[in-house]
């Protein structure tokens, strides 16, 4: 995990630093801490494999203690954060904010006029987060998310646009 190319230092003591295949277990440690179905090493391969992929890392350092992650797609003109989290241990110091900063950039560099996301219609901390940084809602999906119980919870698909 050293400072290369995709790496972008932030303020205070977190590095959001591009990483690949070979941090997928750190990657879905992460995920299981953060959602109730987390996804599989499997998955995450599955995803990253793909070549407009991009994972990053949220590290603390001065240890580079992994804290947060985030996976992104762009395709065409259009981008989609795929999955994002941040450890509860770590929550409200802004670090999501800056995952979203380097997906806005990433997105932008690839000349892609819209940023993309679906968030569970109850989660109100991530709603919160995307409202702030300029996403807005576009649609509804019901029964999108299953739940370990059984039941299943709606998705709203928010939409941040990056031209000007
Ligand atoms: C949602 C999540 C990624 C936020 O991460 P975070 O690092 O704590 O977020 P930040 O500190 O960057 O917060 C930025 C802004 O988002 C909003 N926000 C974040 N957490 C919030 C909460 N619990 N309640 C209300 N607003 C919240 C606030 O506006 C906050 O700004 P502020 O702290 O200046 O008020 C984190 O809670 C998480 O990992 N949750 C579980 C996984 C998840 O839901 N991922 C998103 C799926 S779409």
């Amino acid at each position: 995990m050293t400072g290369g190319p995709g790496s972008v230092p932030v303020p205070a003591t977190i590095l959001i630093d591009q990483v690949g295949l070979p941090h997928v277990p750190v990657l879905a440690t992460l995920h299981a801490q953060c959602f109730q179905l987390g996804w599989t090493e499997a998955s995450f391969v599955q995803s990253m494999a793909q070549p407009n992929v991009v994972a990053w890392l949220a590290l603390l350092e001065p240890d580079r203690e992994p804290v947060g992650f985030m996976v992104v797609r762009v395709v065409e003109d259009e981008a989609e954060i795929l999955t994002l989290g941040v450890l509860r241990s770590h929550r409200r110091r802004g670090i999501a904010r800056q995952l979203l900063a380097q997906a806005t950039a990433r997105a932008s560099s690839a000349s892609a006029v819209a940023l993309f996301l679906e968030v569970a219609e109850g989660n109100e901390p991530a709603r919160g987060l995307y409202r702030k940084a300029g996403f807005h809602a576009v649609g509804r999906r019901a029964n999108y998310y299953p739940s370990p119980d059984g039941s299943s919870e709606a998705a709203i698909v928010m939409r941040r646009d990056l031209r000007a």
